[in-house]
């Protein structure tokens, strides 16, 4: 396992992203635009990586994958395959709670362009790495994209050649824990239905099938 470091939700070690948060806030101050700490359950059999948080998504609401597009799909397709009880993500203080199932991102601040950079997703690892060492062996880590494919595995200390991101996979890591890959569920993935929803959907009954 890599360096782990207890999420601060005060960080600003990366410079150019806490710059940018603050500029954002400027321009939106009821925006949270601050690092957004995972959210769901704190012993869960899964665990759901995404990159970073979107400007007017994660970033406004202080809650990952909730206020922009690429949350729409996600939390429909969590309340379907059992995840939760409600199938959309209002805000941070609505009702909604995730079912033995985490929800983070490889980057916890916002992003110029959705694009952070090698140093920055290095940078927030060790929380990642965190993340990963609270779940219990057995459990499955699902990456959301190459960028969280890749965030996973540093952070888990594995060689990213070892283990190749591509959509369904299924990797058995040495510490117990199961890795599975799917395409983003982004605007511009769903939109070119590069990813579809019922390639998402089978993805999380695949899950399921893992984790009972
Ligand atoms: N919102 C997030 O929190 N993460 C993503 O990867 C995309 C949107």
């Amino acid at each position: 396992m890599n360096k782990a470091a207890t999420f601060n939700p005060d960080c600003q070690l990366c410079p150019r992203l806490a710059d940018f948060l603050r500029e954002v806030k400027d321009d939106h101050p009821g925006y949270f635009c601050k690092p957004v700490p995972a959210f769901g359950d704190s012993d869960p059999g899964l665990l759901i990586v995404g990159l970073a948080p979107g400007k007017h998504g994660a970033n406004q609401s202080g809650r990952p994958f909730t206020g922009d597009h690429a949350g729409i799909l996600l939390y429909e397709t969590l309340y379907k395959e059992g995840f939760s009880n409600n199938p959309v993500s209002s805000h941070a203080k609505d009702d909604l709670k995730l079912i033995n199932c985490r929800i983070t991102n490889a980057v916890k601040c916002l992003p110029p362009d959705n694009k952070p950079t090698t140093s920055e997703i290095r940078q927030c690892n060790p929380y990642l790495s965190e993340e990963i060492r609270a779940l219990a062996s057995g459990a499955v880590i699902l990456a959301l994209g190459k960028i969280a494919h890749d965030a996973i595995l540093r952070a888990s200390g594995l060689k990213l050649s070892s283990y190749k991101f591509a959509h369904g996979a299924r990797h058995e890591l040495p510490d117990g824990r199961l890795l599975v890959d799917s395409y983003h569920c982004s605007r511009y993935n769903t939109q070119t239905r590069r990813l579809t929803e019922a390639m998402f959907h089978q993805v999380f009954q695949q899950i399921r099938l893992m984790i009972e």
